[in-house]
């Protein structure tokens, strides 16, 4: 019988600054994501006294979170992935001492999760970095950044090190290339060139803290997180397929660096081909020699990819421009619904990386209504999330070695890309709504019930 391992990790995954609020309490400092109050594509808006943005307070996980790890508990979660704020821990960035209060935080997060047998999995950077290294510093394009990175994330590895281990480094590292203020902290009209320089830059600093996790945290693990952009030709043309080909090297590349400890050849030409003269020091390259114990994706949908300069100009351009397949259905949200393509993903990964592989993100954004009697029948996030599963599973079969799913957003969050509280992936409902109304109550949708018995049954309950 087709079965997950009995170490699979089940559970959720969030982020610090889509979940946390309380943005400026206990000695936090502004960050990338609290002056991008229209997501992660939005402008940069700086703040002023007395205004508000969505994220300020989220879906206040800062304070409730004890209740909410106890609804996960419920469900069987074994596993959730969260993420620490850099400015809880360094405000600025560059400051002399680590903030306690924001050390202190963490510590009754992880503390709670303890309390039910949840294991964490801590992503160390997830679309937020301090502003004041934007500011002071030209963000991710200074070097310097490299050593801030290096010396916050030996301090959470020295300080949690008995309590987490399993970590990853940046989220979605890929995703610079299309928002770099996110990714990078540099403008939106930055020069190829200079992303790339700061995103090498980055690729060494999560090395390093790969280097430092192995020496501080021994038994633990550390893994990248790559935005799992799975590519395939609109058509047989051979132009097209050779173009689906470096479309998916634009992602795999960071997953190339990050698994195998060097720049691929086809990246170096790429460079060469559009003068793009890096700075990439012995050092660095030395650095770069750290790899990951395990490849960790995010994964949504599928697109195409044509040679045909007229059809690519109707690109779609929701994340990445993916020509829309016509095979496919969409989500509310314009996200091509492509179960089979995770299986296709997965094989891909282990293929190229013979590591193994953890489901980071995977879900459905959809709108809820709430019936009269207050329940919620998501019936489509059910149907979104099994026929994954069951794909996953189906990946294991192929000889896959897939350590965890965790679910995105398993309670309603802050959704990334617009800084929409409509845009719900949860099992769990949360009332607070886009205009920043609603009460912030939690309560259990349809789904809730559904994940649990899937966690219970080991995925034996999924309908293949
Ligand atoms: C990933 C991010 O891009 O996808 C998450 O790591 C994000 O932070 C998720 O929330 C879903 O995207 P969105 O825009 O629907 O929130």
């Amino acid at each position: 019988m087709k079965a997950f391992p009995q170490t699979f990790y089940w559970g959720g995954a969030t982020a610090a600054n889509q979940v946390e609020g309380a943005f400026l309490e206990d000695g936090k400092g502004l960050s990338t994501s609290d002056v991008q109050p229209h997501g992660v594509f939005g402008d940069v808006v700086e703040r002023v006294p007395g205004d508000t943005g969505l994220k300020d307070i989220a879906i206040d996980f800062y304070h409730r979170y004890p209740d909410d790890i106890a609804l996960f508990a419920e469900m069987g979660f074994n596993c959730l992935r969260v993420s620490i704020a850099w400015t809880r821990i360094f405000p600025n960035g560059d400051d002399a001492e680590p903030n306690e209060a924001g050390l202190a935080f963490y510590d009754k997060l992880f503390d709670e999760m303890a309390k039910h047998h949840i294991t964490p999995l801590v992503t160390l950077s997830h679309y937020e970095m301090p502003w004041a290294l934007v500011k002071n510093y030209g963000g991710w394009g200074n070097r310097k950044v490299i050593g801030f990175f290096e010396r916050y994330a030996r301090t959470v590895f020295e300080r949690y090190k008995g309590k987490v281990k399993l970590w990853l480094t940046f989220n979605e590292i890929n995703m610079s290339l299309h928002a770099p203020m996110t990714g990078v902290g540099l403008p939106g009209d930055s020069s190829k060139a200079e992303v790339y320089q700061a995103i090498h830059h980055q690729l060494v600093a999560s090395a390093l803290a790969v280097k430092a996790c192995h020496e501080i945290v021994p038994e633990g693990k550390i893994g990248n997180m790559l935005l799992g952009g799975l590519m395939y030709p609109l058509s047989c043309k051979p132009d097209d397929v050779f173009k689906t080909l470096q479309e998916n090297r634009g992602w795999q590349f960071f997953g190339d660096v990050q698994a195998r400890g060097a720049y691929p050849g086809y990246m170096l030409r790429y460079f060469r081909d559009n003068g793009f003269a890096l700075e990439i020091t012995d050092a660095d390259r030395e650095a770069l020699k750290s790899t990951v114990d395990f490849i960790s994706f995010s994964y949504y949908m599928t697109g195409c990819v044509t040679a045909d300069e007229a059809l690519n100009q109707k690109a779609r351009g929701n994340i990445l421009n993916m020509v829309p397949n016509p095979h496919l259905e969409s989500s509310e949200w314009g996200w091509q619904i492509d179960p089979l393509g995770l299986r296709t993903l997965l094989n891909v990964l282990w293929d190229r990386y013979q590591k193994p592989l953890f489901i980071v993100e995977n879900g459905l954004g959809a709108k809820d209504k709430v019936e009269a009697d207050g329940s919620i029948n998501d019936d489509y996030r059910i149907s979104y999330l099994n026929d994954h599963l069951v794909q996953a599973r189906e990946a294991i079969e192929d000889g896959v070695e897939l350590m965890g799913f965790t679910s995105w957003g398993p309670i309603d969050l802050v959704s990334a890309s617009k800084a929409e509280l409509s845009k719900r992936y949860g099992f769990i409902y949360v009332d607070r709504h886009d205009d920043g109304t609603g009460t912030l109550a939690r309560s259990k949708k349809k789904s809730f019930d559904w994940y649990k018995e899937v966690i219970a049954t080991n995925g034996a309950s999924l309908k293949a």
